[in-house]
């Protein structure tokens, strides 16, 4: 994949993905930024969860947006509270010594900060500080703690190892974000730390994104009887952008796009956007991610026309849906009967018995699979008629490129 950065009209520009504002192509933090209407409600709810002393667990297909709302609570919650968001990307974590190492880099960068030294940013962490954080009385805290002495102090070497312990440290009522969840190896043993961190610390708030799976789905399946069951996390969903959410969208973006290069492009008309906004709907669907890459092809420097953009887009999304597809495929216990599954749903939306006649399936595997596709990694769809369709055309077609072959070996 070739990368390559050019600088036009002082936006950076990146494999496609323009950096300019107008349509953002990475996470972002900015509570402004999150558009469409079921996104802004899931904010909402979620800061109202957070402030109510819930956990939450925010979930959803891929790029749908669930770093990005993670990110805007942390910043809009640790501003409300007057208190600090700590982000941990597991995905790059791992296990429970990474993330310990992770952790004490946070408050390390933390106490850097708000002692005015400069500090090294961390891949897979970062540190929100709200202005109004009361520092002193945490900073005193945290030297007596530890028992600082001097500025020259290695913080590293004085912090505890325990991941537990390190939560202790953290300021009042701050909040830790666990994204990409499913990743964590050591799930017991994280669970535990979490157990032992929350008994100790009850005016912590946490959030964790990810599949349903692993740790997500023990924490969300703890009955009435567990320890503490009144921590288990909220659910929050993230869905697809409808058409109008779509239009939006690109023509918040387009505005945008004009005042930047008035010279080289124009924002289509409403006629013209109304079509486009329906032909993209069609063809890729409602998710962000998806969406933002096809916007940036239409604007400066590609000026791509709709059919090109929607082309670039599909090519790339594609890509990321086969992979996805083929990872879902092989994680499960029975891969040859979810390939089967998966090709099946590729012909467009069908119903769970023509499915388990035309694959030799048993009804129950079937509805087993479909069931497990749309509750657990949300690329299903069960329609109100009582269908089963994929969450969008890119995933269609992904779907038809799945080789059954190479998961069934009989
Ligand atoms: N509500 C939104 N409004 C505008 N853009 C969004 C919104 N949500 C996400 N995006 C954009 O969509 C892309 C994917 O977002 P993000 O990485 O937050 O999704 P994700 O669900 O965490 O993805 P992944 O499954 O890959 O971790 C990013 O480019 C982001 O800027
Ligand atoms: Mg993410």
């Amino acid at each position: 994949m070739s990368i390559f950065r050019t600088k036009l009209g002082g936006c950076a520009v990146m494999n496609g993905q323009s950096t300019s504002g107008f349509f953002p192509s990475k996470p972002f933090s900015d509570p402004s930024k999150l558009h469409g209407k079921g996104h802004k409600k899931a904010f909402y709810d979620s800061l109202e969860l957070l402030k109510r002393g819930q956990d939450i667990v925010i979930l959803g297909p891929r790029a749908i947006g669930k770093t990005s709302l993670a990110k805007c609570l942390g910043k809009a919650y640790s501003l409300d509270n007057s208190t600090v968001a700590v982000y941990l990307n597991l995905a790059g974590i791992k296990d429970m010594k990474n993330l310990s190492k992770h952790m004490k880099g946070a408050i390390v960068s933390l106490y850097s900060r708000l002692s005015g030294k400069k500090t090294k940013s961390i891949r897979n962490v970062s540190v929100i500080i709200a202005p109004k954080f009361p520092k002193a009385p945490w900073l005193e805290f945290f030297r007596l703690q530890l028992g600082l002495s001097t500025a020259s102090d290695n913080l590293m070497d004085k912090l505890p190892e325990d991941f537990s312990q390190l939560v202790l440290l953290l300021p009042d009522n701050a909040l830790v974000i666990f994204d990409e969840v499913q990743e964590m190896k050591q799930r017991k043993k994280f669970q535990e730390g979490l157990w032992r961190a929350l008994n100790e610390r009850e005016d912590v708030r946490f959030i964790f994104t990810g599949s349903f799976s692993g740790v997500v789905k023990e924490l969300l399946s703890r009955g009435r009887q567990a320890r503490m069951y009144y921590r288990n996390p909220r659910k929050v969903y993230l869905w697809p952008w409808d058409e109008r959410d779509v239009l939006l969208y690109l023509q918040n973006g387009y505005i945008m796009c004009r005042k930047v290069y008035p010279q080289k492009f124009t924002v289509p008309n409403d006629l013209e956007l109304a079509w486009e906004a329906s032909k993209v709907y069609e063809k890729l669907g409602g998710i962000p991610g998806i969406i933002s890459t096809y916007a940036n092809y239409r604007c400066p420097p590609y000026n791509y026309s709709v059919e090109k953009a929607i082309e670039e887009a599909i090519g790339d999304a594609v890509e990321k849906a086969r992979a996805e597809l083929e990872n879902i495929i092989k994680s499960r216990k029975s891969p040859c009967t979810y390939a089967k599954v998966i090709a099946s749903l590729s012909q467009g939306p069908t119903n769970w018995s023509y499915i388990a006649k035309s694959t030799g399936l048993g009804d129950g595997s079937v509805q087993e699979v479909l069931e497990v596709l749309s509750k657990e990694f949300f690329i299903v769809i069960r329609q109100e008629k009582g269908g089963y369709r994929l969450i969008n055309a890119v995933y269609e077609t992904a779907a038809k490129e799945i080789n059954i072959k190479k998961f069934c070996k009989d």
